[in-house]
């Protein structure tokens, strides 16, 4: 049995989450989606919402659990899991500098490999920061987000 870890904010889920989550069930036996979230800082959305919309949206018969963690390592989350993995998408370089120390310090800790997976370059232009800038200014950020996340963000403009 391989699980692995699907570590983000996911403040919101982006179709770039998505291809990396379905792709990543293609490769383990079971993908725990972790959405980390700072219990210090307010996100766009609330951490339940975050959830609901990734749960939402993976396709059915996938064996994808998700989840919220909080004021943890991520290591320690992938521990207490049993993850042999932290999979994480890369769209460039830019990614993969900021990436790096991350996955370094995280082997560092307690010896877990990051297995990064090339972005679709369809989608490499896509962030949850930008698509809810540009919807937040009236932009159509269709087929970047799901449907049911587009509609949120519609709906807390203004
Ligand atoms: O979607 P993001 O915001 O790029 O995700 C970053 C995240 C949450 C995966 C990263 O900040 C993280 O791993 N946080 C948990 C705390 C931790 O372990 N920090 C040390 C990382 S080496």
């Amino acid at each position: 049995m391989t699980r692995c870890l699907c570590p983000g904010s996911y403040d919101p889920v982006t179709n770039g989450h998505l291809d990396i989550i379905v792709r990543a069930a293609a490769l383990y036996d079971e993908v725990v989606v972790g959405v980390l979230h700072n219990p210090s800082k307010r996100g766009r959305f609330p951490v339940e919402q975050r959830l609901e919309f990734i749960r939402e949206a993976v396709p059915e018969g996938l064996s994808v659990r998700v989840e919220a963690f909080g004021g943890q390592l991520l290591v320690d989350i992938a521990q207490e899991l049993g993850a042999t993995a932290i999979v994480k998408g890369l769209r460039g370089g830019t990614d993969f500098a900021y990436e790096l120390p991350m996955a370094l310090m995280n082997r560092h800790l307690t010896g877990v490999e990051t297995v990064f997976l090339p972005g679709d370059p369809a989608l490499e232009h896509v962030s949850s920061s930008l698509v809810s800038e540009v919807s937040q200014y009236g932009g159509d950020v269709s087929g970047l987000v799901p449907d049911h996340v587009r509609d949120a963000l519609v709906a807390r403009r203004g």
